[in-house]
């Protein structure tokens, strides 16, 4: 088995923090860097946040690169409301255990793709401001990427707004720039992610484990799923942004479908809301996303919950 090489982009955020775990704690992807973004919180606050993460992992090898402090278009919209005052409220974390890089997260994802022997996918879990730029400032890099995976956007309702999901709300303008990439993307939105509920019997399994790493993650959801009953009436938090790095894992976990998808720019009261065409109603307008439409829920907390294991026993 080949590990697949995998950059994450993220705003941790307790969901992001999940990611990472699963990132690390999976044969089947080789986690090679992670760069942060404004989101969840500051872009300060995600770095340290980051930090603390992959040092409570043991994966302090792995280097951080801070990225965007707003959207393109200069623009912080941040979702502290959900993730607390620090963007990952709830149990104690480790001091960091190592120095974010001194470089910027592009001239990092750059680096990265450029030394890679084979494409790199990037996971998105947070806006997707980096990744923007990074096309933007180095085309040529398309040809080291391998895919795109993005947690964001919806076939349904918003979440941030009635129509507009956090992400894509975020920073429209860097997600239709992706979408108009030519790069294969995927789409994990919330009507894949809302799938995805860390519900008691989840968090009890985490809780079970007998070590500092699963007793976090059950903290993390405790924190994380009264701000969404609280915010959203949820019952249990949907755990958005693993699903697109068990996507990576394990596509047969999700089943997938091709689909035209645009963001709207301008609706005074829709922007940053996708637009999923299913059943080709725009007849000029070519699929350019694959679009994560059903989880198989019990398979994708198996993977989470068993990658998280694997981190524990370590630490
Ligand atoms: O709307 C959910 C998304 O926004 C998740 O990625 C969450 O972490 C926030 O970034
Ligand atoms: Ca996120």
């Amino acid at each position: 088995m080949v590990a697949r090489p995998l950059i994450i982009d993220c705003d941790p955020g307790h969901d992001d923090a999940v990611a990472l775990l699963l990132a690390v704690g999976s044969p089947h992807v080789d986690l090679r860097a992670v760069t942060t973004t404004f989101g969840n919180c500051s872009v300060e606050d995600a770095t340290r946040n980051a930090l603390q993460i992959l040092t409570l992992a043991h994966a302090t090898d792995i280097p951080v690169a801070r990225g965007a402090e707003g959207s393109i278009d200069g623009k912080s919209t941040l979702g502290n409301y959900v993730h607390g005052a620090s963007g990952l409220d709830g149990p104690p974390m480790p001091e960091p255990g190592f120095d974010v890089s001194p470089e910027t997260a592009t001239e990092l994802l750059r680096r990265t793709i450029e030394s890679s022997t084979e494409p790199v996918s990037i996971a998105a879990t947070g806006p997707i401001t980096n990744v923007a730029q990074l096309l933007l400032d180095h085309p040529a890099v398309k040809d080291g990427i391998h895919e795109i995976v993005f947690m964001g956007g919806s076939t349904e309702r918003g979440n941030h707004t009635p129509t507009a999901e956090f992400n894509t709300f975020a920073d429209p303008e860097a997600l239709d720039l992706v979408l108009g990439s030519g790069l294969p993307v995927r789409m994990v939105g919330l009507n894949l992610t809302h799938q995805a509920l860390a519900t008691p019997a989840v968090v009890e399994r985490m809780a079970a484990m007998d070590h500092v790493v699963g007793r976090t993650c059950a903290a993390w959801m405790g924190f994380f799923g009264a701000s969404y009953n609280r915010v959203w009436e949820f019952a249990a938090p949907p755990v958005h942004d693993p699903c697109t790095i068990a996507g990576l894992i394990d596509p047969g976990l999700i089943a997938w479908r091709d689909a035209f998808v645009a963001v709207e720019l301008d609706g005074r009261w829709t922007r940053g809301t996708t637009v999923v065409d299913l059943h080709q109603r725009y007849p000029d307008q070519q699929p350019n996303v694959q679009v994560a439409m059903s989880l198989d829920a019990p398979r994708y907390w198996d993977l989470v919950l068993s990658a998280i294991d694997r981190v524990g026993q370590r630490s």
